[in-house]
């Protein structure tokens, strides 16, 4: 059992209460993030807290924490939990309040939560070692407000399970047009003829840290073409090679869809250049 941090107090996990009266608990009204440790060192510190600026203000909770109280706390839970490769969750919600409303109250003290858990080593850049992912597909139920990280995951766990109980490890979601928008709980990647496709980001996705550090990674090295933009899932279907990327996994080869494999079925090498790429920059940012 781990160290948590809950308003203010570092605490054994199980000491951590919060009361039923948490909008977060209620509601799912807050937000997150999972920012990855590996030894000691934060994958992607400053885009992670950019976002979650972003996401406090699209809700509407006035927590304004200067970035240096955030990579404190980061710090400290990660000199309390052992430093392996751990994925920090901070967790904000609107805060606990005694009748429930749907309104926002006025007087409200926001909740902020953060733990870590293990999470596995990073992939390392090797066709023989990086473990694959099956996916199904599925049209995309979920809210219409998926570029904001928010804790209410019921739409995201229920496509995820989808996968899951027809044997696969994630589900790709594509909108009403038959356009590809993200994973239950990743971005998406997709090869064609050597050149890198993401779709474009709006409304219907999460801005991944991952997918923006590795397109920036690609962009300052350069002998990758790039593209975001639609993507429909006739493209996924005809794919070379198809990616998902997140926090706690990096970029991972999705080598079969639906049961029929991607390209020839083998990890690409265009993966290999990326993941050895984002494996030596990573740690920039
Ligand atoms: N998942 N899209 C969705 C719906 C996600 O939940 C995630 C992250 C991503 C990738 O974002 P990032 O690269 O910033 O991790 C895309 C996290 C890790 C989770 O919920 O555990």
């Amino acid at each position: 059992m781990g160290i948590a941090f809950l308003n203010g107090n570092f605490l054994p996990i199980e000491q951590a209460k919060i009361s039923p009266l948490d909008r977060g608990f209620l509601f799912g009204d807050g937000i997150y993030e999972v920012v990855p440790s590996y030894q000691g060192k934060m994958v992607g510190f400053k885009p992670h807290m950019e976002r979650m600026k972003h996401g406090l203000s699209a809700i509407g909770i006035p927590l304004d924490w200067p970035q240096q109280q955030w990579s404190d706390l980061c710090h400290r839970l990660i000199e309390e939990n052992g430093s392996g490769n751990l994925g920090l969750y901070l967790h904000i919600s609107r805060g606990a309040y005694p009748s429930r409303s749907h309104r926002f109250p006025r007087e409200i003290n926001p909740t902020v939560f953060a733990y870590t858990f293990e999470i596995g080593s990073p992939p390392v850049a090797d066709k023989s070692q990086v473990k694959t992912y099956s996916v199904s597909t599925a049209r995309d139920m979920r809210w219409d407000r998926r570029h904001i990280k928010s804790t209410a995951l019921l739409g995201n766990v229920l496509h995820h399970q989808q996968g899951v109980e027809q044997g696969n490890e994630e589900t790709l979601l594509y909108n009403a047009d038959n356009e590809l928008t993200e994973a239950s709980s990743c971005n998406v990647f997709v090869v064609k003829n050597g050149t890198l496709l993401t779709p474009a980001l709006d409304h219907q996705k999460l801005p991944g840290v991952t997918r923006y550090m590795l397109l920036d990674i690609l962009r300052k090295e350069g002998s990758i073409p790039i593209q975001e933009r639609t993507i429909t899932m006739d493209e996924v279907a005809g794919a070379d090679e198809i990616w998902i990327t997140s926090s706690s996994k990096e970029i991972v080869p999705v080598t079969e869809v639906d049961g029929v494999p991607v390209g020839n079925g083998q990890v690409g090498d265009i993966w290999l250049a990326a993941q050895s790429l984002y494996s030596a920059n990573k740690f920039n940012y």
